[in-house]
């Protein structure tokens, strides 16, 4: 199979395990064109693609804008703040006025969970769902596998335990979709309060222990607390979250063994995480943010091949 099963992708839910793969051999190829001196292929020259943000980001963005580059298509940014949004326009008269330019694809996030289905539906374009509220991240779930491939050598019968925020989370949800689909063993580990009561219909274990889990695993994600996402209080304060779910490295030197540690960012220091984890060398979380930029290539490159046809 040499291309995507897919036109859009508004989640990992709607790939199958060989358009995973498949992204991960093309972005194999692209990470080593961008440790190259000339960093950039003339692959994409006649796409047009808008990146359209109505959530805040620092490395989905920039990582999406560079991947564009590098592959030279055109590239359009769009920022919800400083737009007509502000004056009452609506999200699909907003987007059919950009590809009203002649834009050929467009990476959005949004807060609202299914706005890429919604736009995949009413627009005429490849969508990439950059994020949509606590639903789905496709991209960062793939680059989160391919850097456990590469950390691990595969994905496929690892234990990955994903600590936090599950609830809240389109990074969990993506993750368990991916990790499921390539053959991990995937567990979840926080507060019960943000634990969702389907996980484990999705083949997810539970464990409230977080020394257990790190005991079991062979790969810790930590995420943050969505607070911005956070309606009443989950639990008492946060310096008890961080008693019971936050990695430090006392923690991680009393394991018997070394596990990697990832987090797909931002991250909140002395919160899920402590300084002397998250910097050292059993963390992978700035290999997680370069191969961004390899696997979002792979994933524009490879649904810019089905609008070419
Ligand atoms: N991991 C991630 O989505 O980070 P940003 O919100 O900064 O894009």
């Amino acid at each position: 199979m040499s291309e995507l099963s897919v036109n859009h992708l508004l989640g990992i839910k709607y790939l199958n395990e060989s358009d995973i793969q498949l992204i991960f051999e093309t972005a194999d190829h692209f990470k080593e064109v961008i440790n190259r001196s000339i960093k950039k292929v003339p692959s994409l020259r006649d796409i047009t693609i808008a990146n359209i943000f109505f959530e805040n980001s620092t490395r989905t963005k920039l990582s999406f804008e560079l991947a564009e580059k590098r592959l030279s298509a055109d590239v359009l940014n769009f920022s919800a703040s400083q737009s007509s949004v502000k004056k009452g326009e609506t999200l699909i008269d907003t987007v059919n006025n950009i590809l009203s330019m002649k834009v050929d694809m467009v990476v959005m996030r949004h807060p609202n969970p299914g706005a890429g289905i919604f736009l995949a539906k009413h627009v005429k374009a490849s969508i990439i769902n950059a994020g949509d509220g606590a639903h789905e991240h496709p991209t960062q779930a793939l680059l989160d596998s391919f850097s456990i491939r590469e950390k691990l050598g595969d994905v496929a019968g690892k234990n990955v335990v994903i600590v936090g925020d599950i609830l809240h989370s389109r990074v969990a949800l993506s993750n368990i979709f991916a990790l499921k689909l390539q053959g991990a063993n995937v567990k979840v580990c926080g507060p019960k309060t943000l634990i969702p009561k389907y996980v484990e219909s999705l083949g997810v274990g539970v464990e409230m222990d977080l020394r257990k889990a790190l005991e079991w695993c062979d790969v810790a994600n930590m995420l943050r607390i969505q607070n911005e996402r956070l309606d009443i209080s989950y639990f008492p304060t946060t310096r008890e979250y961080t008693q019971q779910f936050g990695v430090n490295k006392r923690l991680l030197d009393s394991l018997d063994k070394e596990i990697v540690i990832m987090h797909p960012g931002p991250i909140n220091r002395g919160v899920e995480i402590t300084s002397d984890v998250a910097d050292s060398k059993q963390s992978i979380i700035l290999n997680q943010v370069e191969n961004g930029v390899a696997v979002r290539m792979a994933v524009i490159y490879l649904l810019a091949s089905k609008i070419k046809q």
